[in-house]
């Protein structure tokens, strides 16, 4: 079996590579690995190798209705496998109108991401980073560190899947409030918070923080609006997907200093930046290094699910369904019976 996979990393082959081993130790079944460092986009899709089984991508890589078309018609590509849990990067419709099927991680470690968010939260909050700098170079003064206690806080959970319900139990075990706004409500998260409104959300809660994936319906949910409707003071966390944020927007509300902080583990134009070393070139979103100037802006570079553990589970899922489908033709974790199937059901609130 011919697996080509793109944006690959060596923490990428590390692991594939060994799990593709353990589950096909040799003979005519091994599954072959060819492993591309740059992404699959509608640049690049003629170098799929002729005859690979399936193409393997993550968050970054690019394939809208034009590239499946192609791939499915001149390279007889059977399947995509999504080492991620978002899909917004893949039209799954033309996927299925060409037979092809897509499976993705849907869930590896989210308390991976959610650790992380509230990692961010923490470093936003009590400003360790600065002071981390601050002590190396001899200087131990305290002011410009001043942070605020968690106990008590009011955090806003937008979009309460398994990271948001992840993220809303630690931060209920800082003693936190816990308000929540999801179309789909989850009773866990109902022990131990509060549904309301996204409106009711943004203006009580002091830190907000975002776990709803990327759809038409979510680009920009935080825009010029509803930061307006924020408590000032709050601070913003995504970790994830960059369209949730009008970058532009958040930059006009740093401006006033309605916000007290933003971190971003993600950004909406992160393709052709994150995961790569920039460092000695010159980067030329103006938006972002304009983000990342303000003394109260964390960015990071989409690691929130980066762990030991989650890149295990990742490798796992991702090689089972490739013999899923060789085996069956289908996979457990198919995105397109899931988008079949529809929605979970009526949403019961609204923004
Ligand atoms: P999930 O599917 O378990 O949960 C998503 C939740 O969002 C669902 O409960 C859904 O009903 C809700 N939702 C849908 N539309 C909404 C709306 N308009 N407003 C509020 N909520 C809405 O997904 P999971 O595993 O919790 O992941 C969440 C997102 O985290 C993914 O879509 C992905 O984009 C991102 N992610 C980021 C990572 C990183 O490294 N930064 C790693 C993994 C995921």
């Amino acid at each position: 079996m011919k697996l080509a996979v793109f944006s690959s990393k060596p923490y990428d082959k590390r692991y594939l590579n060994a799990v593709a081993d353990a589950k096909t130790p040799s003979g005519s079944d091994a599954i072959e690995l060819t492993h591309f460092d740059f992404p699959l986009t509608p640049e690049t899709l003629a170098l799929v190798p002729d005859h690979a089984d399936a193409v393997c991508v993550f968050v970054n890589d690019h394939l809208p209705a034009s590239a499946i078309a192609t791939l499915a018609r001149e390279k007889g590509l059977k399947l995509i496998l999504l080492r991620c849990a978002g899909f917004n990067n893949v039209d799954l419709a033309a996927a299925a109108e060409h037979g092809v099927e897509v499976a993705n991680v849907p869930s590896y470690s989210p308390e991976a991401v959610a650790e992380f968010a509230a990692a961010l939260v923490q470093t936003l909050n009590r400003m360790t980073h600065k002071a981390y700098n601050r002590v190396r170079e001899g200087n131990f003064a305290l002011d410009g560190l001043l942070g605020r206690t968690l106990h008590n806080k009011t955090v806003g959970v937008v979009g309460t899947g398994k990271i948001g319900l992840a993220m809303a139990k630690i931060m209920k075990g800082f003693g936190c409030r816990i308000l929540a706004y999801d179309p789909f409500e989850n009773d866990e998260l109902k022990q131990i918070g509060d549904y309301t409104s996204l409106g009711r959300l943004l203006s009580e809660s002091d830190i907000i923080t975002l776990h709803c994936p990327l759809m038409d319906s979510t680009r920009h949910i935080i825009n010029a609006s509803s930061l307006a409707r924020t408590k000032r003071g709050a601070l913003l966390v995504n970790t994830s997907r960059g369209g949730l944020v009008d970058t532009k927007a958040l930059i006009g509300s740093l401006k006033t200093g309605h916000l007290r902080g933003v971190a971003l583990d993600v950004y909406e134009e992160e393709g052709s930046l994150f995961y790569d070393d920039h460092s000695s070139k010159i980067i030329h979103d103006d938006v972002l290094m304009r983000l990342m100037t303000f003394p109260n802006a964390i960015v990071t570079g989409h690691q929130a699910f980066f762990t030991e553990e989650a890149l295990t589970e990742i490798a796992d899922t991702t090689i089972t369904s490739l013999l899923q489908f060789k085996k069956d033709g289908k996979c457990d974790y198919s995105l397109i019976k899931k988008a079949k199937e529809g929605s979970k059901a009526e949403p019961v609130r609204k923004p």
